[in-house]
């Protein structure tokens, strides 16, 4: 299986991991935007291979941005090896998560983002959505690319399993209503987050586990 792929003509690179006898890749993306942006560091153990890769694929640009959607291990294990290794970089993340990134000294590293909010990339922009995510449904967020109609859907919306093939179709109805109580076990929060995301004009989805999504409007 190759560890990375060009995805949308070369505008989004998505390097994935397949740890051994786990069936489940890790998936990191690069927005090649005029303020490039890494979607997710990925492990620390994983994080040296993941900045020699984003070499390459910035060439002479710098690295801008790091979304951070929650504060988990595959998220942002590689958030200190990243950030030494391009220091004009800053996380982006909720408040919530910034708390947890100055717990292990990264204090000045943050740029928090609420829900609504959004984030100039030069040749595209970043819309925040709450997003409950997995420890005491803390909030962290999803960020849609309006211009290219990118949702990166963390681990909300994702595929267990091997990879195939790097880019599966789906529909983007039938992805909003699969969003589970697995996923969100407050049955307020998970209408509300399907109330949210039902109208966002996803083409599609990068997600954090398993192919991206080219996903379909009906
Ligand atoms: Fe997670
Ligand atoms: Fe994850």
């Amino acid at each position: 299986m190759p560890d990375s792929y060009e995805l949308l003509g070369g505008q989004l690179h998505m390097f994935v991991t397949q740890p051994p006898m786990l069936p489940l890749t890790f998936n990191q993306y690069l927005l090649a935007t005029e303020e490039p942006l890494l979607v997710h560091t990925g492990s620390n153990a994983d994080a040296s291979r993941l900045c020699a890769q984003l070499r390459v694929a910035l060439g002479d640009k710098e690295l801008r941005y790091v979304f951070v959607s929650h504060f988990e291990s595959d998220e942002c294990g590689g958030i200190v090896k990243v950030l030494d290794a391009f220091p004009s970089a800053f996380a982006v993340c909720s408040e919530v998560t910034a708390r947890q990134l100055s717990g292990f000294g990264l204090t000045e590293c943050s740029l928090v983002k609420a829900p609504g909010e959004t984030l100039d990339l030069g040749d595209g922009g970043l819309s925040f959505v709450a997003y409950p995510s997995e420890m005491h449904l803390w909030e962290g967020l999803l960020a849609f690319e309006e211009t290219r109609s990118i949702l990166f859907s963390s681990d909300l919306i994702m595929r267990l399993g091997s990879l195939d093939q790097p880019v599966v179709k789906s529909d983007w109805v039938t992805e909003v209503e699969a969003i589970s109580t697995e996923k969100i076990p407050d049955p307020v929060a998970l209408e509300k987050m399907r109330r949210v995301l039902s109208p966002l004009a996803v083409r599609f989805v990068a997600t954090g586990h398993g192919p991206a999504l080219d996903v379909e409007r009906r």
